[in-house]
């Protein structure tokens, strides 16, 4: 029989992306579609290729810039999406779950026509590739513009309930804090959207008690939270107890630097004491990787075998905000690839 190397293994596996911010996505074929100078797109490629030691957290975020410039009007977001979509696609994956933060641009978009763009062209998809949606609350933004933010989100949530179906906290974790969107959340929550909040970006335990004190139904990253990794005890055995999934992001966390290495990561905590989680790109054009290299680097550098990378798939489309019939869809499309693939 013939073994596929990884890379083949992991591009041809049928993929669940549940953590993807739309701006962080794009690709530099998409900045020079939408219009980006040359020497904006240079400017994009260096950074992008800046070892970690070169940079950090908050470099990155100076990244998303150019991103934001080149997204400016409801026509460059849907095209924009359209391309990022296509893009998870022809990279297998099955599911995709986009998030992004309702923007205005005073006298072109509002934050509503920004949804409205990015949800028609989740509607206007083709290929093969079920989307979710999920938005934003950026934790840098004023209390007053994330309420409403939060009103433009709950009214289209009623108008698409099956594409929005998510409220996320992102956005610099050395800005604001999540006692002071806490509310927000709640009324999301209340109002039938799944939660995912990044968590523990940077030494905070007093913020990352009070995020799983919330529970979420999922967590992102979760760099410091474990003992070993700059958290507490109390934090780490909340999360064993209440075993919130992780989204996972492993070259996100190395080139912005909140991991030293992947060898090193802090996922393996969560494999030793067998805790949830998804692999997933985070900003796929902003660390230049995609979802099969995620995987790869998984198996090459976790040591997690095949066998395990199927569980980790199925599992996430547990954690996913699809409803129940949507992932049964899921599993049925991944028993089916596991079928006619593998051997074990
Ligand atoms: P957008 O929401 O589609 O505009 O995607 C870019 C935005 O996602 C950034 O401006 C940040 O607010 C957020 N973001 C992307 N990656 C990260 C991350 O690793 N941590 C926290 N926020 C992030
Ligand atoms: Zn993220």
């Amino acid at each position: 029989m013939n073994i596929p190397s990884n890379r083949d293994f992991c591009k041809s596996l049928p993929k669940i992306e549940l953590h993807a911010h739309l701006n962080g996505s794009l690709s530099e074929k998409t900045l020079t579609e939408l219009g980006s100078s040359p020497d904006d797109v240079a400017e994009y490629q260096r950074l992008q290729r800046t070892p970690p030691e070169g940079r950090n957290l908050s470099d990155c975020f100076k990244i998303f810039g150019f991103a934001h410039k080149a997204t400016a009007t409801p026509e460059a977001v849907y095209l924009a999406t359209k391309n990022v979509i296509r893009e998870f696609y022809d990279d297998n994956v099955i599911y995709l779950e986009l998030r992004t933060t309702p923007r205005e641009e005073v006298g072109i978009m509002t934050a509503e026509s920004y949804v409205e763009a990015v949800v028609k062209a989740i509607q206007d998809n083709t290929y093969d590739i079920l989307v979710k949606l999920i938005l934003s609350i950026n934790r840098q933004h004023s209390p007053e513009l994330s309420k409403n933010n939060l009103d433009v989100i709950l009214k289209l949530k009623e108008k698409y309930p099956n594409i929005i179906r998510g409220i996320d906290l992102s956005g610099d974790p050395h800005k604001g804090n999540f006692e002071d969107l806490k509310i927000l959340f709640e009324t999301a929550r209340k109002n039938g959207l799944r939660t995912t909040l990044h968590c523990g970006e940077v030494k905070n335990d007093e913020e990352v008690s009070q995020i799983l004190e919330f529970r979420p139904d999922r967590i992102g990253h979760a760099p410091f939270l474990h003992p070993n990794y700059g958290g507490c005890s109390k934090n780490w055995n909340l999360l064993r107890m209440l075993k919130i999934p992780t989204e996972i992001c492993l070259t996100s966390n190395i080139i912005s630097g909140t991991t030293k290495s992947y060898e090193l990561h802090h996922i393996k905590e969560w494999i030793k004491h067998d805790l949830p989680f998804s692999l997933n790109t985070d900003d796929k054009g902003v660390f230049h990787t995609d979802l099969s290299q995620e995987f790869e680097r998984a198996l090459k550098y976790l040591h997690i075998k095949n066998e395990q990378i199927l569980e980790i798939s199925s599992n996430s489309v547990n954690h996913s905000f699809a409803t129940q019939e949507e992932k049964n869809k899921l599993q049925e499309k991944l028993k089916e690839w596991v079928y006619t693939n593998c051997n074990f």
